[in-house]
């Protein structure tokens, strides 16, 4: 037996084993804000995104670090009595899924470390807190032999943001990191959770994410606020149509009868709400035509919606997809994920690229005196187990 093998039958007989688990972040590629209006989303899991190393405990103890936030030590709950306490920052993620999962009735019965790394940029609206849920809940499904379906761990994680964090996101980011599939987007129905994969066959064009280091904040923002216009604005339609979700309207049903939104702010978010919805299903079919001019089009009039009518762009990226719009190679840019900040996503030809991202940086950097960071998406699969390690 040589050395390597000698340590790894050491950990086996103390059970000191590691498990590796990995979850990655999601980019939007449109259908912004549906998620909780019932419409349809169009996201794709990124190649990167939130590890986690799992070690058991003989106790009942958990214990937390991220090599993302080293300031914050270790973090110890223990696993009979977890409550949200706001001075556990990035760990109240992990801690509120064991939480939703032990309220189901699962249990995991001895403590454990979680070590957790993430290589996606936080606060850029790329996901991080939903790969670090799903990172958690693929390594208590595997390591307590949960036998949970991965979409169930997909609602838990989304109940755990809702609910524990505070955060009333819908289910696109969960959904994407849990259900991903490598050179594949989701065409999802968020009103039914029936999901298509669509191939991801770009001819000569990538995905270029520009992250405008303007950090956005969720739960601090005007997230919630959109989405209680929203539901008001659907309350208003109520009165008159039989719906259960802005994503059941079409155009023609919202024009005719968009008065009832007396509120003409609320009116706006139905309008950006019912657009996008067809936006994004007309996208899906652009992209399944491989005719990707369409798609870049659309891909704009959802930057023009979010813009004006959403209101959850900020100056930094529109300054980042109007300068796109203007270069030649770049098919279509907009602003994804939560808004407020964050990174914009954009289609770009590949002799183009060069051209485009120097020209971004140059100008964005003029406009505001901020770096902006440029990654070509590489499209990756679901949250997993990855292989054994000592
Ligand atoms: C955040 C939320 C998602 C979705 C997007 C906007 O990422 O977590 O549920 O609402 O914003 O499309």
């Amino acid at each position: 037996m040589n050395q390597l093998a000698l340590r790894s039958k050491f950990n086996e007989v103390f059970h000191k084993q590691k498990l590796y688990f990995f979850a990655p972040g999601r980019i939007n590629l449109i259908g912004e804000h549906t998620d909780y209006n019932g419409g349809h989303v169009f996201p794709c899991a990124l190649s990167f995104g939130n590890h986690c190393v799992f070690c058991k405990r003989d106790d009942q103890k958990i214990r937390l670090h991220s090599l993302n936030f080293p300031q914050k030590g270790i973090i110890e709950a223990d696993l009979n009595s977890i409550v949200y306490d706001k001075n556990n920052d990035w760990a109240n993620y992990p801690l509120g899924v064991i939480k939703v999962l032990q309220n189901h009735g699962y249990q995991m019965d001895h403590g454990f470390e979680l070590l957790f790394w993430g290589d996606i940029p936080g606060g850029a609206g790329l996901s991080s807190s939903a790969a670090i849920e799903l990172a958690t809940a693929v390594a208590m499904n595997h390591t307590f032999n949960l036998h949970i379906p991965q979409i169930e761990l997909v609602k838990f994680c989304q109940e755990a943001e809702n609910k524990f964090v505070g955060m009333n996101c819908g289910i696109m980011d969960q959904f994407a990191s849990g259900m991903g599939k490598e050179n594949h987007a989701i065409l999802l129905d968020c009103n039914t959770l029936k999901y298509e994969y669509v191939p991801l066959d770009l001819q000569g064009i990538s995905i270029l994410i520009i992250n405008s280091n303007k950090k956005h904040s969720l739960v601090t923002s005007a997230y919630n606020d959109r989405r209680r216009e929203s539901e008001n604005a659907l309350k208003a339609l109520q009165t008159k149509l039989p719906v259960q979700a802005l994503g059941e309207l079409s155009i023609e049903q919202f024009e005719a009868n968009k008065d009832l939104i007396k509120d003409p702010v609320e009116r706006k978010r139905a309008k950006h709400a019912v657009y996008e919805n067809q936006r994004t299903l007309q996208a899906a079919k652009a992209l399944k035509a491989g005719d990707l001019e369409t798609f870049g089009k659309l891909m704009n009039q959802s930057h023009v919606s979010l813009r004006d009518d959403y209101e959850t762009s900020c100056p930094e990226l529109d300054i980042i997809a109007e300068t796109c719009w203007g270069i030649p190679g770049v098919l279509g840019a907009r602003i994804t994920g939560g808004g407020f900040g964050g990174c914009a996503v954009a289609l770009v030809k590949d002799t183009e690229m060069k051209n485009v991202i120097d020209t971004v940086r140059k100008v964005y950097h003029d406009k505001t005196g901020l770096n902006a960071d440029f990654y070509i998406a590489s499209i990756g699969g679901p949250a997993r187990q990855m292989p054994k390690m000592y």
